[in-house]
């Protein structure tokens, strides 16, 4: 929802003509969205063939038909290649790696039911990829929006970033905004892991990986912050 409200607010009807991509559109929901505001040209990946046809059907019930392209593949490997965006988005799974006892409960139980681990974890290894990829799909002076989960360990994924662009592009980041919200688990499966996701939690934050407030009630509270990135070519 903030980062639906950030779009509205920050793309008005002078990018009705911009190209615009999502990477991991998941139900689809941010492009749905843009497509409402009158914006004619979007694109969207998803790993997820379960969520790419989620997708399809929320267009198919919100839109009347098909308007948008889906593609059902691992960030840009969809994308022809020479394509290239005004504005690419990225919601990230916002949870890092899970270490390896973490990755062992789940095998005894059927917590990943419902919601695909990938969906949720791994968030920094995405990005990564995300960040050595993404400058070849954008037009000059594009901008990229990505929405990140404090518990992905922000600084350590921005600093990576600079460090991967290093020689190529000058990248340039400012954060528009910032919430706190409560952790919130979508499916029952994963209510039920709530005390392991809690330790996981716990550790990343004990070892500086990631940042997050617990309440005296022990609620996590972790923080949301909206980044606007430019890539700027190196001169050689
Ligand atoms: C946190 S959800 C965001 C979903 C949606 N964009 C939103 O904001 O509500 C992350 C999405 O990224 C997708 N995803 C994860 N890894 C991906 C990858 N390598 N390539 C494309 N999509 C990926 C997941 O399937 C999931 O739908």
């Amino acid at each position: 929802m903030a980062f639906g409200d950030f779009l509205t607010k920050r793309f008005g009807r002078q990018y009705l003509n911009t190209r615009f991509l999502d990477v991991g559109t998941g139900s689809g929901v941010h492009l749905l969205l843009l497509r409402k505001l009158g914006i004619q040209d979007v694109t969207a990946t998803d790993i997820s063939a379960e969520a790419v046809q989620v997708a399809q059907l929320n267009e198919f019930q919100s839109l009347g038909g098909q308007r948008i392209c889906f593609l059902q593949c691992d960030l840009f490997t969809g994308i022809e290649a020479g394509q290239e965006f005004d504005v690419i988005l990225f919601n990230p799974p916002g949870w890092q790696t899970p270490s390896a006892t973490f990755l062992e409960a789940l095998k005894t139980s059927d917590g990943t039911q419902g919601l695909a681990i990938e969906a949720m974890f791994y968030g920094e290894r995405t990005l990564r990829r995300f960040f050595e990829q993404v400058p070849n799909y954008l037009k000059p002076g594009g901008k990229v929006i990505i929405g990140l989960n404090s518990l992905v360990g922000i600084d350590a994924v921005l600093k990576e970033m600079c460090e991967v662009q290093d020689g190529r592009y000058q990248c340039d980041w400012s954060l528009s905004e910032r919430h706190e919200f409560p952790l919130a688990l979508y499916t029952e499966q994963w209510r039920a892991l709530q005390p392991l996701i809690r330790q996981e939690i716990t550790q990343w934050v004990n070892n500086g990986l990631a940042y997050c407030r617990f309440t005296e009630e022990g609620e996590v509270m972790w923080s949301y912050e909206i980044i606007e990135l430019a890539f700027t070519p190196r001169s050689t």
